[in-house]
């Protein structure tokens, strides 16, 4: 069976095609990794039709790697200064790399470096990350702390794809966490990655079942039926 993986971009028209049984992902994390578990584990269960390839890592201690290793999911560990920021050649690096994995998405999971140039090109449209907030609220760091100490009720977790905007690109799902009189940054993170990993498994069965389709701002989730 061919899956047919398509992104539709608005006004311009662009659309990818996946001419495999299923889509090939690389997660990219910098730290601990329980989302890149919970992707590798729904693949690996068959709940999604999409297979981690390999996990991408800016951290040498980062435990995501242990995970992959145990895991059996082939490891990369960029070598990078520790001062922030990704140069162009480190992310050509990957591009190449990418290519060679015939990698189709791209799942940030806690990768703590922005994206800027060769990747968001080759890539467009197949770069996804998760925040912990519900966006546009709380974007950059401490996506948690930052909705705690604002007072805000209700917070929660987003999937989007990226884009050149830090946290910016267009929302494809998004979960709500209400936060409790009692709630400490840590008893609220517990909650909100709960929710991170089922939409970030949902999402991106969906991409790999080409049920999303960008227009605009907005990402629209076809049905299962739609004629693509
Ligand atoms: C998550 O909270 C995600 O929203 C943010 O980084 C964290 C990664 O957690 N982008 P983990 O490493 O997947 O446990």
């Amino acid at each position: 069976m061919e899956v047919k993986c398509y992104i539709r971009s608005f006004p311009y028209s662009r659309e990818y095609r996946l001419k495999k049984k299923s889509c090939n992902i690389a997660v990219m994390a910098s730290g601990t990794g329980t989302n890149f578990v919970a992707i590798a584990e729904a693949c690996h269960r068959g709940d999604i039709a999409a297979r981690v390839v390999c996990l991408i890592s800016d951290r040498p201690q980062a435990p995501a790697l242990q995970r992959a290793r145990s895991l059996g999911i082939a490891t990369h560990l960029i070598e990078l200064p520790s001062k922030p920021g990704l140069p162009s050649d480190a992310e050509q690096e990957l591009v190449m790399f990418c290519r060679s994995r015939e990698v189709d998405l791209i799942a940030l999971a806690g990768f703590m470096r922005i994206l800027k140039g060769p990747l968001l090109t080759e890539f467009e449209g197949r770069i996804m990350n998760i925040h912990p907030s519900l966006l546009p609220s709380f974007k950059g760091l401490r996506g948690i702390g930052q909705a705690l100490d604002y007072g805000v009720k209700v917070t929660g977790c987003s999937v989007h794809f990226v884009d050149r905007s830090v946290d910016g690109g267009a929302i494809i799902t998004q979960a709500a966490v209400p936060i409790a009189e009692d709630d400490t940054e840590d008893t609220l993170a517990e909650k909100i990655h709960k929710e991170e990993h089922r939409i970030y498994v949902q999402a991106i069965g969906l991409f790999a079942q080409g049920r999303l389709r960008r227009e605009g701002r907005r990402t629209r989730i076809l049905s299962a039926s739609d004629d693509r």
